[in-house]
């Protein structure tokens, strides 16, 4: 037996021991659903040669600057990755989690803002996006706190040069430009009222579950902006919970702590298969 069939052994038994599952997920987690991770600005400039040519990576195009001095270029970059995210469907691992999920009680948190969880059946109530969700907007003006649904916004981008062509989002309050409610890289003017209020919800529900058996299966969390491996790091030590780290490449773990070195789906799967095979 290989190290890697243990770790999926010991994955499977120990989610099938558990009564709580949290759910921790980073951009990783939507690769084998098609989405890009950004991974470097390699990762980046694959998914939008425009922004190569223009020498421009995450963290500088993920900033609300653009916003006010190019504001066909910002739409373009968020209304294509909009687009995207609702045109993919969330990969097979979102069921069998979900599956896992029935019977157990369970929260998801993650960084990721293109709404998969939810559209693989999560319920809403269960999900803490962290960094928000491209499919709300907000306002540019830092005196409107307005967040509403992005359903509407069909975008028109030029693919030779990344520009929306149609008409940009406004609010409905002021109409002021829109912008998406997700938090960008020196971003002062994000409207985290949704999101704070999903993160008290989150911690609402750990603090019911202490003293519970819980699992955190942490599938394809990045190092460069930490968040949700230190979320659920968090979680294993003041819950005695027990950590799953999934992840092609970034699989340091600690004592105690289980790391499966392999794309989320193929993960997922495998550990299920063990489930069906020993219990
Ligand atoms: N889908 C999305 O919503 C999305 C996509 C890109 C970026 N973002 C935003 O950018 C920031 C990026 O941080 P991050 O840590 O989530 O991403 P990241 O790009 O920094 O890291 C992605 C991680 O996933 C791993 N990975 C890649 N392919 C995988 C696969 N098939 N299976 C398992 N693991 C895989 C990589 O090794 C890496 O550790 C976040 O703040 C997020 O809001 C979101």
């Amino acid at each position: 037996m290989t190290a890697i069939d243990e770790a999926v052994n010991t994955a499977a038994e120990w989610i099938q021991d558990a009564n709580a599952l949290v759910i921790t997920a980073g951009a990783g987690m939507g690769v084998d659903s098609g989405l890009p991770d950004f991974r470097g600005s390699e990762g980046l400039w694959e998914a939008y040669p425009p922004l190569a040519k223009l020498g421009l990576d995450f963290s500088v195009m993920a900033n609300p600057r653009w916003f006010q001095h190019d504001p066909r270029l910002a739409w373009g970059f968020y209304g294509h990755r909009l687009e995207l995210y609702r045109e993919h469907k969330p990969h097979l691992g979102y069921r069998i989690l979900h599956d896992w999920c029935a019977s157990r009680e369970h929260a998801v948190f993650t960084s990721n803002v293109d709404g998969h969880f939810a559209a693989a059946g999560f319920d809403p109530e269960r999900i803490c996006e962290v960094h928000g969700s491209i499919h709300h907007f907000q306002c540019t003006r830092p005196c409107c706190s307005a967040i509403w649904r992005a359903d509407h916004y069909r975008p028109q981008i030029d693919p030779e040069t990344l520009n929306e062509s149609g008409v940009l989002p406004r609010c409905g309050a002021c109409d002021a430009l829109a912008r998406p409610n997700i938090l960008m890289f020196g971003d002062a003017n994000w409207v985290s009222d949704r999101s704070h209020e999903q993160e008290q919800r989150h911690e609402r529900w750990l603090h019911r579950m202490h003293r519970r058996q819980l699992v955190v299966i942490e599938c394809g969390a990045g190092t460069a902006v930490p968040t949700v491996r230190m979320d659920g790091e968090w979680i294993a030590r003041e819950h005695q919970a027990r950590l799953i780290r999934i992840n092609l490449r970034d699989t340091q773990v600690g004592d105690g702590e289980l790391a499966l070195p392999m794309g989320a789906k193929d993960a997922l799967q495998a550990i299920d298969e063990a489930m069906m095979r020993f219990f």
